[in-house]
């Protein structure tokens, strides 16, 4: 076969895994075959992410080596698409000659023409508007070049209005707009007749979802996805804690397939810093909604992102942030230096703290996490929980026995390792996509270990080999 072959380079957050299948999907209806390298393609995509300097500078180092490639490879197209693709839009190509397109984060549905255009012409082209809704192809999910997967995510909203001080998202992504409920119903039915079991929903703040289009709220949106048959969980990110309704609190009891888990983005544990950073809510609301959120679904994980060393930040604002990870246990967090973004209006914010004393604080922030996490999954041991087989563990089996290790999650989202003993020489079920009981019997710093539930198993095994 002659078919052309494209390689797409996935930076920076979910949002653009999932842009990165709508890029996919597009190329491969333009004849093109999906490689596992840039050497081997004839067209390399680098889907890019502008969140902190660090994400820009990689695309700036990929570009390198594909600069390199080129030279031996003169044929190559290359096209970057994502945040600093709309950030620096025709910037791009001033600075690296081996930049044949560049596409902003609205472009994706004028990916075919732009390519079509720089195939025949050969002209450089930059297609940054950020005018159009978010276009709704998601005929992706019947695509069989689409790796079968348990568990995908489907974006429900683009962009942001909330305008944190430090964030690039609103200028790069644009302004919040929410997919129409029927479409994310669509997509999500054809995902999960394509073996889908888990949906994890995307948008920078899922709880304004649909208000400003009139649609319904989240948590209606939540019900109706519920209803699907064959969805086994569902997940979403990210929540603005000023914006966690009672609610959408509310539904983590009321509709069995919400995963009891919620990350809830806090940045700072600082009342000073959280104004500065625009945030608006304090130490206190933030500490309220995690009660009320335990008080409906004492089982609740909770996790987190934290910016340290933002402009301002003092040791005293420092040890509000400490303070807080003691006060709410978080199951886990993600830590992040300040960044200075030239789009946001921190960057111009005053009294920018050292990068030695930022890292001496993300240090001592991730030393007291670990033991609130070791803590947290210690406190699991014992417990009974319904984990989502997700497939065999890529980690070797314990012992030297032949025995198959799997990995699953919890409806709190903690990775579950176990395997099924005693088979008596009968063959291993395949155990991906099922809802399995299994006792927590030991706690490691990024995962556990479960002992299956028997009758579970046994009910597991015959309807495998019922199939
Ligand atoms: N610097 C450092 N971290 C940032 N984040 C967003 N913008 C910046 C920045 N300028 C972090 C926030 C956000 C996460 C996705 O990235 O913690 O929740
Ligand atoms: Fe950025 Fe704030 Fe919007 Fe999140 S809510 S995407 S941090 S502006």
């Amino acid at each position: 076969m002659n078919s052309k072959t494209v390689y797409i380079h996935t930076l920076g957050c979910q949002m653009n895994v999932y842009d990165s299948d709508r890029i996919c999907i597009r190329l491969l209806g333009m004849g093109y075959d999906r490689v596992s390298s840039a050497e081997a393609a004839d067209l390399v995509i680098i889907n890019t992410c502008a969140i902190r300097a660090k994400a820009e500078q990689k695309l700036y180092s990929l570009v390198g080596r594909l600069a390199d490639l080129k030279k031996k490879k003169p044929a190559l197209r290359i096209g970057i698409g994502g945040c600093v693709a709309q950030q620096e839009g025709e910037k791009l190509l001033n600075r690296a000659p081996c930049i044949d397109f560049v596409f902003g984060t609205h472009a994706i549905g004028r990916l075919n023409d732009l390519i079509t255009q720089v195939e025949r012409s050969g002209r450089r082209t930059v297609d940054v508007k950020l005018a159009d809704c978010p276009d709704d192809d998601f005929s992706y999910a019947m695509n069989p070049s689409i790796s079968r997967q348990i568990s995908r995510f489907v974006t429900i909203m683009t962009g942001c209005d909330n305008y944190c001080t430090y964030c690039v998202v609103p200028y790069v992504r644009g302004a919040e707009v929410s997919r129409p409920p029927e479409h994310i119903l669509d997509e999500i039915h054809m995902l999960a007749d394509s073996g889908v079991r888990e949906i994890t929903l995307l948008g920078q703040n899922v709880n304004s979802y649909g208000q400003k289009e009139g649609w319904c709220n989240f948590p209606e949106l939540l019900k109706q996805i519920s209803g699907i048959e064959n969805i086994s969980r569902i997940r979403f990110t990210t929540s603005h804690p000023k914006d966690l309704s009672e609610e959408l609190i509310q539904a983590f009891s009321t509709l069995k397939k919400v995963g009891h888990h919620i990350h809830l983005p806090v940045q700072s544990g600082s009342d000073r810093i959280l104004k500065r950073m625009n945030r608006r809510y304090t130490h206190s609301d933030y500490l309220a909604k995690i009660d009320r959120l335990r008080e409906i679904c004492p089982d609740m994980a909770v996790t987190t992102d934290f910016i340290v060393g933002f402009p301002g930040e003092d040791e005293a604002d420092f040890q509000d942030t400490l303070n807080l990870i003691q006060a709410v246990q978080f199951d886990s967090v993600f830590a992040f230096k300040y960044s200075d973004r030239p789009s946001a209006p921190a960057s111009r914010f005053s009294n920018k703290v050292d990068e030695d004393v930022k890292s001496d604080r993300l240090g001592r922030l991730l030393e007291l996490q670990k033991k609130c996490t070791l803590r947290r999954h210690q406190s699991l041991i014992g417990t009974r929980q319904v984990i989502l087989v997700e497939g065999r563990s890529p980690r070797a089996a314990e012992s030297n026995q032949a025995i198959v290790q799997w990995t699953g999650r919890t409806s709190g989202n903690h990775i579950v390792h176990f395997s099924l003993h005693n088979r008596n020489g009968s063959p291993e079920p395949d155990l991906t996509g099922q809802m399995l009981s299994v006792q927590i019997s030991r706690s490691f710093p990024h995962s556990l270990w479960g002992d299956v539930i028997a009758d579970e198993t046994d009910k597991v095994y015959f309807s495998s080999k019922q199939s």
